[in-house]
């Protein structure tokens, strides 16, 4: 069985002291020990974060770039994130694809660089509300996701984050069944294009909107493996999505 997985993304917020705050809650908390529990800080506070944040919660980047070292102004290498001991990077979130131009073929490269440095990846990856009107959820969900085949042969530290954009920041959350049809047809595509081990055991989780409310309902789809929480994960209720599994 995949292991429920709930990511915390922090985006640009916060500061040191709401960080220590949130997170010397979640290390009170009582967790469910069978959820994978990730934040995702801003970069500057990586470090506090790995500090305060105790097993099993794990800290995650929000970006990473696809060079080891050199004349790259204002990026982060893997390597920095493994010297740091952050496991995990946060790639292709929508807010970098739209607002920065980040393109499929350098969110996959960046992928690969992550991935074979022995970084997790948290994939993100989802479709406007253009994209689903016209019908086209599936393509550009699988159209981004096969740029990442083109790089990456092993996907057992890849956790798939489906984050309709429509849905992100904006209160009106995926219906259950409406995620459960595009984390099915994703796990269609791991088994056709990848593996069929890797759609066995790939977690895809669902981001968009997700409260202390609606996880519960979302949680019991076969396919949502667990949530890329955004704006919940800043406050007390995260915990509560968090246990939503349990
Ligand atoms: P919200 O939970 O604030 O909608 O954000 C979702 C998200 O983008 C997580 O990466």
């Amino acid at each position: 069985a995949r292991q429920f997985f709930v990511g915390g993304n922090f985006k640009m917020n916060s500061s040191s002291e709401g960080i220590k705050k949130i997170i010397s809650h979640l290390n009170d908390s009582k967790l469910d020990p069978k959820t994978e529990v990730v934040i995702a800080p801003p970069t500057l506070y990586l470090l506090l974060a790995r500090e305060v944040a105790k097993a099993p919660i794990e800290v995650a980047a929000q970006n990473v770039f696809d060079k080891p070292n050199g004349a790259y102004t204002g990026e982060i290498s893997v390597e920095h994130l493994k010297d740091a001991g952050i496991s995990w990077t946060l790639l292709g979130h929508s807010e970098r694809r739209v607002t920065l131009a980040e393109d499929d073929q350098f969110v996959a490269s960046k992928t690969k660089a992550a991935l074979d440095g022995g970084v997790g990846v948290i994939f993100c990856c989802g479709e406007s509300l253009e994209q689903r009107e016209a019908n086209e959820t599936v393509k550009v969900v699988t159209r981004q996701l096969a740029a990442v085949k083109e790089k990456v042969s092993d996907w057992s530290k890849l956790v798939i984050a489906y984050e309709p954009i429509w849905a992100i920041g904006t209160g009106k959350v995926a219906s259950t069944e409406q995620a459960q049809e595009v984390h099915a047809a994703i796990r269609e595509w791991l088994k056709k294009e990848v593996s069929e081990k890797a759609a066995e055991e790939t977690r895809i989780i669902y981001g968009g909107s997700v409260s202390e409310k609606n996880c519960k309902d979302l949680s019991k789809k076969p396919d949502i493996d667990g949530f890329l929480v955004g704006g919940a994960s800043l406050k007390p209720a995260f915990v509560d999505i968090v246990n939503s599994h349990l």
